[in-house]
């Protein structure tokens, strides 16, 4: 007889990972656009804007006189060479092209790199609120990931001290710094701190600087400033405007170089070959012009929301030192404490108004039930006009 199988769920325990519950509302908000017209889209973490014109040049160029079959493993020598040479100039540190593994996107140099550090049951430090898909990516490849409260007192970032309250030494902390979902950053001192008690303790730092190029105000140091034997996650995603060409990278130490090597290769062979060609020009004096005028839009974004979110109602804002998310409370506007809930809030609020934001639990499974996350990387006017909406939805206009 055959066994029955009619209720079994045959894939793996370790595909059972969250879902990113953001893409619930996006395909709501898709929805809420087609029926209205009116959907605000300030839930998911791009930026509205295309890659710069050189970088679109090169590869008009490329597709019409390349070949553009596979690259080598790492990526191309060219693009390892100007990351390289970008990361020396922007961070004073002596980082080589040998040093820089190109990756699909930083989520594919994650992914390799978990697998190239870690291996099933090992301790991994990270920042509660935190990007979901560190936790999830490890969740799948049996990492044990110790989540460590960081609140509004650390600006939501690890610190020192909380490294060394730690029962035992994990054998990697991972640093977001500007962080997603909060835009904090971590000042250059915490991270020499944090670069040294790892170092001191053999433990792998692995600093996502991802947002890095998006800041107000106030720089942004690279671990690899404090420490050449952190590992450095880059990606062409954010800053650069780039997130569907699928190009990040790696700046490792040497130990990280063949078990890399290795793996990329028999991961992805290579990362897209017309995506890594024409990034080599998102590093160009007019690329960068490009991207900085991105960037002063941003800081008036912020300014709208730093402003306006708090006047209708959300509030415990930590003001974001870099990236283009604001990480609010909703929590003030509930009578019962028990009732707050972002995901159903996330809903009404885009069934009432059409303003799509990310509900909290995807960043923090314990206490992001009380925040949401809203990217401000669209048009000043929408920021502008999302206030008026909330405003109009939690009964808190700006001008009382
Ligand atoms: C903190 C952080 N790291 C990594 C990623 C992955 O980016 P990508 O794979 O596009 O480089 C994201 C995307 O939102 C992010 O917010």
């Amino acid at each position: 007889m055959q066994p029955n199988n009619q209720h079994r769920d045959p894939s793996s325990s370790r595909s059972h990972v969250a879902p990113f519950h953001v893409m619930d509302v996006l395909a709501a908000a898709q929805q809420r656009q087609r029926t209205h017209g009116d959907a605000l889209l300030l839930c998911v973490g791009q930026p509205a804007t295309a890659a710069p014109a050189p970088v679109l040049r090169r590869a008009r160029a490329d597709l019409d006189n390349q070949v553009l079959g596979y690259t080598a493993a790492v990526g191309k020598p060219e693009l390892r060479a100007t990351i390289a040479a970008w990361h020396r100039d922007t961070y004073g540190t002596s980082t080589a092209a040998e040093d820089v593994v190109i990756t699909t996107g930083s989520s594919g140099g994650f992914v390799a790199l978990f697998l190239a550090a870690l291996d099933a049951g090992d301790d991994i430090v990270l920042a509660r609120p935190g990007y979901p898909a560190y936790r999830n990516t490890l969740q799948a490849l049996g990492a044990n990931i110790i989540e460590i409260d960081c609140g509004v007192e650390s600006r939501f970032q690890l610190t020192v001290e909380h490294l060394q309250t730690l029962p035992r030494v994990p054998k990697a902390v991972i640093v977001t710094s500007p962080d997603n979902p909060t835009g904090t950053i971590i000042d250059a001192e915490e991270l020499r701190a944090i670069a040294d008690w790892c170092a001191d303790h053999d433990c792998l730092l692995i600093s996502d600087e991802i947002y890095h190029g998006i800041t107000y105000g106030r720089q942004c140091a690279s671990a690899r400033e404090f420490s050449d034997q952190a590992v450095v996650v880059g990606s062409v995603s954010k800053y650069f405007s780039m997130t569907g060409w699928r190009i990040g990278w790696l700046i490792v130490p040497e130990w990280l170089r063949a078990p890399l090597d290795r793996l990329e290769a028999n991961l992805t062979v290579c990362p897209p070959a017309i995506s890594q060609a024409a990034a080599v020009e998102a590093f160009s004096a007019e690329s960068l012009a490009e991207l900085n005028s991105h960037v002063d839009r941003y800081a008036r974004n912020r300014d709208v929301l730093l402003e306006g979110l708090p006047a209708v109602g959300l509030d415990n804002i930590a003001p974001p030192d870099g990236g283009f998310y604001i990480y609010a409370n909703i929590a003030g506007l509930y009578d019962d404490p028990t009732a707050v809930d972002s995901m159903t809030w996330a809903r009404e609020l885009l069934a009432a108004t059409g303003v799509a934001v990310a509900p909290g639990i995807d960043f923090d499974t314990a206490h992001g039930h009380e925040w949401v996350r809203l990217c401000f990387a669209g048009q000043t006017s929408e920021m502008e006009e999302a206030v008026r909406r909330i405003g109009a939805f939690t009964g808190r206009s700006l001008d009382r």
